[in-house]
């Protein structure tokens, strides 16, 4: 039997150290995952990544706010009263379930049905199709809503507050400040990397669903009178597959503007970018789609809707959120805190509360996306005896796109012996210093080194033999068909860093 690509990822994960159960001697507590030596590097040069693209190229602001979040703004932004999910829980062994998963699993799927959003039809259905707990076969109680915040009391339990769900709030709160420091115009962008928090209730698959996430999120503040976009132009030709009311079609940023999919030009922009960056990071474009929410799909802040999903052996993962939230957080901030967020628009010469488009990238639900989509399995050998990809690889191996790679390159001496280790350390010291991420082993047979390579991503490998010694040349091993050539021990560095630079897996 086939082992299904998520199984096999997870082994591959432990063991190559891209990411493990968090607290592992006191037994695994779902939803929380570590990223290990290999995964971090990899992690953060998503997140390098999605500065570049998202901020710095733009021009756009960076902010990093507190994690723990007074009550009152979560009452505001609308997660105290309805953060929350349908809840089951067995009355014998007390398991808690997710209780519209665990109907549509049973009976809603397989029928063709959707929850109406009330507890009593959960109940009905539970009742009448004789739905048991899955542990221990006991009878559930009545639903109920649970809110999937963390609480905490700030000093006590007197001033109740909260691990952040979005990292979104912490700039709407921030607004008023960046606008007056940052020249006191509309449009203004700001972003943000970090964590978020969620008690999902049965969390499952992984990266997939975690209690505690990293989220990239950009706040595109704007005048609700001005949805167009000064750098529209630049894109509106960029083709993206998007799924509307269930069929899937290639169209323009134009068309899906034109045919007002996205709410403005501003959506349909950020979504081309958001294309590109996918494909950058190794996501194939057929296996990418955006989908348009219907109004029953859409969170309470939001007017439009339009998720990035990607296909994994999971099904359909759910990766960014864009979202219209037009001015529900800020108006809303400035009915419960008494102060005014809304701006003066000098063309204008009124006040304006600003409208936002969000977007909001799930670092980790990309890492796992990409890490499926970039494995690649043992080479098999076909009736001839010759190898089918041509590579002859024998062991599993990740084709990671070279400017995510979680080492540009790894060097390595042929032997340690007569001054082969010392050339490697200097060359190796010499590509760190210019900023390129430089492995370094010097242990096991040189195709044992190649293969560990391989495993994680790297790739290009330097090999520094007695022919180094001699003419100053190396031999550059290219990972993903073998393939190696002698370049000069000078010129790595420049060959190195533009290869990188274009994220190219040849010199
Ligand atoms: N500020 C809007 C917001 O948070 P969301 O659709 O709830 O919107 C945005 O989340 C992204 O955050 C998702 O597309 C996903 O990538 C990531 N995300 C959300 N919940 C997650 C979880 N429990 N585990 C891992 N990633 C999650």
């Amino acid at each position: 039997m086939q082992v299904p690509i998520h199984e096999k990822i997870f082994e591959l994960a432990l063991k190559r150290s891209f990411f493990f159960p968090s607290n592992e001697p006191y037994g695994n507590i779902a939803g929380f995952y570590e990223y290990g030596p290999v995964g971090v590097l990899i992690k953060k040069k998503i997140e390098n990544l999605w500065r570049e693209t998202f901020i710095k190229n733009e021009g756009f602001h960076e902010v990093e706010t507190s994690i723990i979040t007074p009550e009152p703004v979560l009452v505001a932004s609308g997660h105290v009263g309805s953060f929350a999910d349908p809840v089951i829980e067995c009355g014998k062994c007390k398991t808690r379930i997710r209780a519209d998963s665990f109907v549509a699993e049973k009976h809603y799927d397989l029928h063709g049905e959707k929850w109406d959003g009330k507890l009593d039809s959960l109940d009905k259905t539970i009742k009448e199709k004789e739905l048991k707990c899955p542990k221990c076969g006991g009878e559930f109680g009545n639903a109920f809503m649970f809110n999937l915040m963390f609480q905490t009391g700030i000093g006590g339990e007197r001033s109740p507050a909260y691990c952040r769900p979005e990292t979104a709030q912490g700039i709407f709160t921030a607004f008023p400040r960046i606008f007056r420091n940052h020249g006191t115009r509309l449009p203004l962008a700001v972003g943000q990397v970090g964590k978020s928090f969620r008690n999902e209730i049965s969390p499952r698959k992984g990266l997939i669903r975690m209690r505690e996430f990293t989220q990239m999120e950009l706040e595109y503040f704007f005048n609700p009178t001005h949805g167009e976009f000064d750098g529209f132009s630049a894109i509106k030709d960029s083709r993206m597959r998007m799924g509307v009311k269930g069929q899937t079609s290639e169209m323009s940023a134009d068309e899906i503007v034109q045919k007002k999919l996205a709410a403005n030009e501003i959506m349909a922009y950020f979504m081309a970018r958001e294309w590109e960056f996918y494909r950058k990071v190794g996501i194939p474009p057929g296996k990418m789609v955006f989908r348009v929410l219907d109004s029953a799909e859409i969170p309470h802040y939001s007017r439009a809707n339009i998720d990035m999903e990607v296909e994994t052996s999971f099904g359909s993962i759910e990766t960014i959120g864009n979202a219209y939230r037009t001015d529900f957080d800020l108006a809303s901030h400035t009915k419960h805190s008494g102060q005014d967020l809304s701006v003066f628009v000098e063309e204008e010469k009124k006040k304006v509360m600003p409208h936002v488009f969000e977007l909001s990238m799930g670092v980790d639900r990309l890492f796992y996306c990409l890490l499926e989509h970039c494995f690649r399995d043992k080479d098999e050998k076909d009736e001839k005896g010759e190898w089918k990809l041509g590579s002859g690889k024998e062991w599993e191996w990740f084709d990671v796109p070279p400017c995510i790679a979680p080492y540009h390159v790894a060097v390595f001496p042929l032997m340690k012996k007569d001054g082969m280790g010392e050339k490697a350390l200097e060359l190796t010291g010499i590509l760190r210093s210019v900023g390129l991420d430089a492995d370094y082993r010097e242990s096991g047979s040189i195709g044992r080194r190649y293969a560990r390579a391989d495993e994680i991503g790297i790739p290009y490998c330097l090999t520094v033999d007695y022919q180094t010694l001699e003419d100053g040349t190396v031999t550059i091993r290219y990972r993903n068909d073998g393939k190696q050539e002698r370049i000069k021990t000078s010129e790595c560095e420049s060959h190195l860093r533009k290869a990188v630079r274009e994220s190219r897996v040849t010199l």
